[in-house]
């Protein structure tokens, strides 16, 4: 069955059995709908049912406040048409999906530990691998509720191969899901691409990368992307970890080269051990260098307290155009 959606604005799709949410479909259907995580976690997506009738997939989703909830908003990517309906969003241009998004099956081809609890998952698939280098796909944890937001750790690529690092999080049943019930060869299907956070190939700014925990995964991407691109740029590379045991980059992205600037930066290393670099927090190493903002452009991905650090430095006090900020919440 099919239940068409009309926007007050007055653009229409068809929402088909098969689509999974509001959202997606309408990504699909090449309509800039407002969304940033995808997941419920953001609010971004959040919209105004004027008629009609519409699933809640999630009702608890922390994207919405209790208040706005009894405003009547919700939640495109928690949201499934059931008739007919007509909403009330403002569709944008900038949320238009530079590549169209695609359900593909996949197989799990190879996982590897790359540090303690954190993994490389490692997919293939019968179609290309298209996608922006620091683009995130939607998966779904097997015999878990809801998908899961997992970024590409690598580049598009005609072979098929996707892949991504995924962190176990301590009592998170999704992550924990991909580490213990998906063995080599299970298939999954990979919804992507999704995400505005992804490489701009500047030619001329240097590039400011910055990471916390998983938040290498789209990190290495983008900086693959950039010594793919060449140029003048110098790239810099702030890793941001625990422990020198739970450092990723070099082992995503091995190798040297004159343009690269690598500089990591423990929050909990012993005191006392063989680290001779960086402690603290990596957006505190960050400020420390004096960027000239209007010559960088700064990628930057991981948890909810980085990026607000991140946004806080980048934003209110060195005004960086917002234009030349990209980045990643991992809710
Ligand atoms: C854009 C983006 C990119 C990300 N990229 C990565 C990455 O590359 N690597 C990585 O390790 N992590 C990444 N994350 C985080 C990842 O999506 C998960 O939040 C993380 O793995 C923890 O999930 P969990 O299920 O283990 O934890 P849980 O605490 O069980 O769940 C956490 C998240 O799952 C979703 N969720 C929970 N319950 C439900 C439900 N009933 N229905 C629907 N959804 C539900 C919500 O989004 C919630 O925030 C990314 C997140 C975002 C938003
Ligand atoms: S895109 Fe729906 S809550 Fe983030």
């Amino acid at each position: 069955m099919t239940h068409r959606v009309q926007f007050e604005s007055g653009e229409s799709f068809a929402f088909c059995d098969d689509e999974d949410t509001l959202l997606r479909a309408a990504l699909r259907a090449g309509l800039g709908f407002p969304n940033d995580c995808g997941v419920g976690g953001c609010g971004n997506c959040r919209f105004e049912l004027v008629s009609g009738d519409m699933e809640t997939l999630w009702p608890e989703a922390p994207g919405l406040s209790e208040r706005e909830r009894r405003r009547g908003r919700r939640l495109a990517c928690q949201s499934r048409p059931a008739s007919a309906c007509v909403v009330k969003v403002r569709l944008s241009d900038e949320y238009r999906p530079a590549v169209p998004g695609l359900r593909l099956a996949a197989r799990l081809t190879d996982r590897r530990e790359i540090a303690p609890g954190m993994g490389e998952f490692t997919f293939h698939t019968e179609a290309p691998a298209r996608f922006l280098a620091g683009q995130f796909a939607i998966l779904h944890p097997p015999g878990v509720d809801g998908a899961r937001a997992y970024s590409m750790s690598n580049l598009p690529n005609e072979a098929g191969e996707w892949r991504f690092v995924i962190r176990r999080a301590p009592g998170g049943r999704g992550s924990n899901a991909m580490f213990d019930r998906l063995a080599i060869g299970d298939a999954v299907t990979i919804d992507a691409p999704y995400g505005r956070a992804h490489w701009r190939g500047d030619p001329v700014r240097d590039v400011v990368c910055v990471a916390g925990g998983s938040g290498i995964g789209p990190i290495a991407a983008i900086v693959q992307a950039a010594l793919r691109d060449g140029g003048e740029r110098r790239i810099h590379v702030f890793e941001g970890a625990r422990t020198e045991a739970d450092l990723c980059f070099r082992k995503l992205v091995p190798g040297e080269s004159p343009a690269l600037v690598y500089a990591p930066a423990l929050s909990a290393e012993a005191e006392g051990s063989a680290w001779a670099g960086a402690r603290g927090f990596i957006h505190a190493h960050v400020e420390a260098h004096a960027f000239p903002v209007e010559r960088c452009e700064f990628y930057f991905a991981g948890p909810p307290p980085m990026i607000e650090a991140m946004n806080d430095l980048l934003v209110m006090r060195w005004r960086a155009p917002l234009a030349q900020v990209h980045t990643d919440k991992f809710f």
